[in-house]
């Protein structure tokens, strides 16, 4: 029987948690056996009596979980000490970015570890159960319009009142992928006239089945890869886009900002000057900010203000809804280690053959 574990994260910077009191069932009733560091989801507020409770072995140190665990599921990269204490031929799953972890990936490698990032995961009907960075981009567009309204000085909704008639707010969406569709159905579900541009083509009747206005980049090609992802925009397409978020830009109240290409800086979209001409009061929330951010002004985790328009984003908005985010991650690794399990053999087998777990699979130094 395997056992599987799971230690603390680094709270400063991460509060979602890899197994939760459900996954720990679910795992037990596969046969593993499940071990976790004291007070793991005591900031979440889950108790280690309600881990007991399913079955879990609660232990004081990360130390004696991850001497013990034949399988470590996390969030992020372990830290230096919990890598000493990892066992050599253990696999550790986790959403781990292989281009800025490469240092730490390599030191496990060289301890004959098996890691799969599951940030490599290919995007294939049969993985989206284990699709980790759409569980939680959705998440993210849904708490970026969240917190953009919290620091929004006025009502989202057309109200009509005795007193007088509210207009209602303008957001646009700019890139819309996972995170950005979800921010584009929050905004409309609050009362918002949304709009939003995406360079791909797809994505327009995407954002209009959600009620959205879809603004395209008039006569510029599709930039769209075909595994569905976008391509970097030549400076033709920057220009035209330029132009067409000039006008746009400073009619709207709210901006949620997402485009991303993968593996690149994020694109800057908005300019300072877009920025300057937007009413005092209006937000731009900046999910991009991690990658080097959308717009001009944007800075991790502050709430910069320029002519009365502030802009924002948090490096990780999933901590102020980890909650959530961990139970869907959660589940996540739990489908991924179900795709891994043999029912034969009733334990993790590897095979390679399965385009997730070979795409998946780091076992080489970097
Ligand atoms: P995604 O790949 O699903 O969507 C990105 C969209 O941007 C795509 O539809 C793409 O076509 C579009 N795009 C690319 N270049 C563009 C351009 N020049 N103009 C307009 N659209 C453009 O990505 P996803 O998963 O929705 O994530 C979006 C962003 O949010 C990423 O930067 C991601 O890292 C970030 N994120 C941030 C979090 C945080 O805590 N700050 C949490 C989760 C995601």
């Amino acid at each position: 029987m395997k056992n599987i574990g799971s230690v603390k994260e680094d709270l400063k910077v991460e509060k979602r948690i890899s197994i939760t009191p459900e996954i720990v069932k679910k795992l037990i009733d596969l046969k593993f056996s499940v071990s976790l560091e004291k007070n793991y989801g005591k900031h979440l507020g889950i108790s280690d009596e309600e881990f007991k409770s399913k079955g879990a072995n609660l232990f004081d140190s990360s130390k004696e979980v991850l001497e013990k665990s034949e399988v470590i599921l996390k969030v992020n990269c372990p830290s230096e000490e919990q890598i000493n204490s990892i066992k050599s031929k253990s696999i550790l799953i986790g959403q781990f970015d292989p281009f800025s972890n490469k240092e730490t990936i390599n030191k496990l490698i060289k301890k004959d570890n098996k890691i799969f990032s599951l940030i490599l995961l290919p995007r294939i009907t049969r993985a989206q159960t284990m699709d980790v960075l759409s569980s939680q981009a959705n998440l993210a567009g849904y708490k970026a319009v969240i917190e953009s309204v919290k620091e929004f000085g006025k009502a989202i909704p057309m109200m009509m009142t005795a007193a007088g008639t509210i207009t209602p707010a303008k957001v646009l969406v700019i890139g819309a992928g996972v995170a950005g569709l979800q921010a584009i159905a929050t905004a409309k579900r609050l009362g918002a006239i949304v709009s939003a541009t995406d360079v791909r083509a797809a994505a327009k009747e995407q954002v209009e089945s959600l009620g959205g206005k879809f603004l395209s980049v008039q006569g510029a090609e599709n930039l769209e890869t075909k595994e569905g992802y976008a391509k970097e925009a030549n400076d033709d397409f920057k220009q035209k886009q330029a132009e067409l978020l000039k006008n746009s830009v400073s009619k709207n109240d709210i901006i949620i900002c997402t485009a991303l290409i993968p593996g690149k800086k994020a694109p800057r979209i908005i300019s300072e000057d877009m920025v300057k001409s937007m009413k005092p009061g209006s937000i731009i929330y900046d999910l991009a900010v991690g990658q080097g951010g959308n717009s001009a002004f944007s800075e991790a985790d502050k709430i910069i203000e320029i002519n009365g328009v502030k802009i924002m984003g948090a490096k990780n908005i999933l901590n102020s809804l980890a909650l959530t985010a961990s139970s869907l991650y959660a589940k996540n690794l739990f489908n991924f280690v179900y795709n891994l399990y043999s029912k034969e053999k009733k334990d993790i087998q590897i095979n390679k053959e399965d385009e997730i777990i070979s795409k998946t699979l780091i076992d080489k130094e970097l």
